[in-house]
């Protein structure tokens, strides 16, 4: 069923001219609109170095992380981002997703540093300076440690300590950002943090709690997009939804294919049904239906999307909701988590997700996209198949206005620390050494021509010429 081969196929170092090359263009070639926006997505925690407030310190210094790994100086973008702006720009980007850190703008309650604003000022103008358009994201998964000891999105006062924290950034951030990410992957954030254990607080099987945070969530993005209008006439506000599509693994068994729909309905599906209609929709919004202010609390959706899992009923395991959700054998895969496997690398996970939030009539971006790979083996395979299925989707109608692969240079992967690695840009943490992967050329050579030319999906699609 799947080419192996195919993303084995390394593409020729030839294409590395492309990224510096002219606008002459193939015969035969998939052109993305005017003014797409090719970009690549971080988050503060993962890439700045030298946090002290956020409730990742505490994880990190209690041994959470599986390698052992600290987080360390990151990729030192708190100290000099620009040196991977400057090679977003040698690749030819013209967008750039990144986090403010709630925990460096409010470090303690009710105290605000002036100096965090100003180094956040620099780096969205060194981005301007660049050429490239900034997207900032308001909350990816780290806050401050006085507010999870507070209690997190649990406590009833969140969503007004959150509009305060995003009423200062956009305050003092707006004249170089109109894009605005409220909150990345609400349900990866809750999932993690109170079904899973893999991130703070660490709770594993309170499916409740995850729901209540998951609704607070809601209420603190429909205040701060609220807010973020009334402080800039012409802002763009949306949320970075992860969708992972979910499959039954026995298509004969109708408890798998009751559980997959199930899981998409209470991973997959939550936060569009809150945007989407101020509820949760059934059964969710037995426990709390009201969620009113939040419907139509969007100009744009974004969408982080990876992988494919099977899905498994197995009544033995309550405190994974009765499901066993893995990756089937023989799918093509990135590198392993220390323990388990990352997920299948599917693009065509892309196409789920756009249809999906199509329903909402707004435009869509995709603001993370990748695969972990540190010898770059498939990760070349999984831009050219992402693109391509872009392209589909764009031309079937679809409003997509940017593609934003996750990421840039290896930064720390939260419990995984140092051992994935999805940067187009390998990096030696300790020395902060970088070399481009062959991925970065290859994606430049795309960014440059604004498109796909046959040759490359010949490389990577062999099956596929464009007229198939
Ligand atoms: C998260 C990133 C993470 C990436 C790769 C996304 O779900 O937003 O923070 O690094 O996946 O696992």
């Amino acid at each position: 069923m799947y080419n192996l081969e195919c993303y084995c196929n390394r593409f020729s170092p030839a294409h590395r001219s492309i990224v510096l090359s002219s606008n002459s263009q193939p015969a035969s070639f998939l052109a993305f609109p005017a003014g797409f926006l090719w970009g690549i997505s971080t988050s503060g925690y993962q890439v700045e170095g030298g946090d002290q407030d956020s409730q990742w310190v505490a994880w990190e210094r209690d041994g959470k992380i599986r390698s052992g790994d600290r987080s360390g100086l990151a990729c030192d973008w708190w100290g000099n981002a620009e040196a991977d702006f400057d090679i977003a720009k040698k690749i030819g980007l013209n967008a750039l997703r990144l986090s403010v850190e709630w925990s460096r703008l409010e470090p303690r309650p009710g105290e605000w540093s002036l100096a965090a604003l100003h180094r956040y000022r620099e780096i969205l103008q060194a981005l301007l300076d660049r050429g490239m358009q900034p997207i900032v994201c308001l909350h990816h998964f780290t806050h401050p440690a006085w507010f999870e000891a507070g209690g997190g999105f649990l406590n009833q006062h969140a969503p007004a300590q959150f509009e305060q924290f995003v009423k200062r950034a956009v305050e003092g951030l707006s004249d170089l950002c109109r894009h605005w990410v409220t909150f990345n992957e609400p349900n990866v954030y809750t999932a993690f943090g109170y079904v899973l254990g893999e991130f703070p607080p660490g709770h594993r099987g309170r499916a409740l709690a995850a729901l209540q945070a998951t609704q607070m969530m809601a209420r603190a993005h429909a205040r701060a997009y609220r807010r973020i209008h009334e402080l800039q006439a012409d802002a763009e506000v949306g949320w970075a939804q992860h969708y992972a599509v979910l499959e039954a693994a026995r298509a004969h068994s109708r408890m798998d294919r009751l559980w997959a729909n199930t899981l998409d309905r209470v991973f997959n599906q939550i936060f569009f049904r809150a945007i989407e209609d101020g509820n949760l929709g059934f059964p969710l919004n037995l426990f709390d239906g009201n969620l009113r202010e939040a419907k139509d609390t969007c100009d744009f959706v974004g969408l982080n999307v990876y992988s494919r899992f099977n899905v498994a009923f197995r009544p033995l395991l309550p405190a994974q909701l009765f499901a066993d959700v893995f990756v089937p054998e023989g799918v093509p895969q990135g590198d392993p988590c220390a323990d388990k496997a990352y997920g299948e690398a599917y693009p065509g996970a892309i196409r789920s997700a756009v249809q999906r939030a199509a329903s909402l009539g707004k435009p869509i971006y995709i603001l993370e996209n990748g695969v972990p790979d540190a010898t770059d083996r498939i990760r070349p395979w999984v831009i050219v198949n992402a693109t391509k299925q872009l392209h589909a989707l764009i031309s079937e109608g679809y409003d997509i206005r940017g593609y934003f692969h996750w990421t840039l240079t290896d930064n720390f992967e939260w419990s995984e620390g140092w051992h994935l690695r999805f940067g187009l840009v390998e990096l030696d943490p300790a020395t902060q050494h970088r070399k481009l992967r062959e991925s970065a050329h290859l994606y430049g050579a795309i960014v440059n021509a604004n498109g796909l030319t046959e040759e490359l999906i010949r490389q990577f699609c062999p099956a596929e010429t464009l007229r198939s």
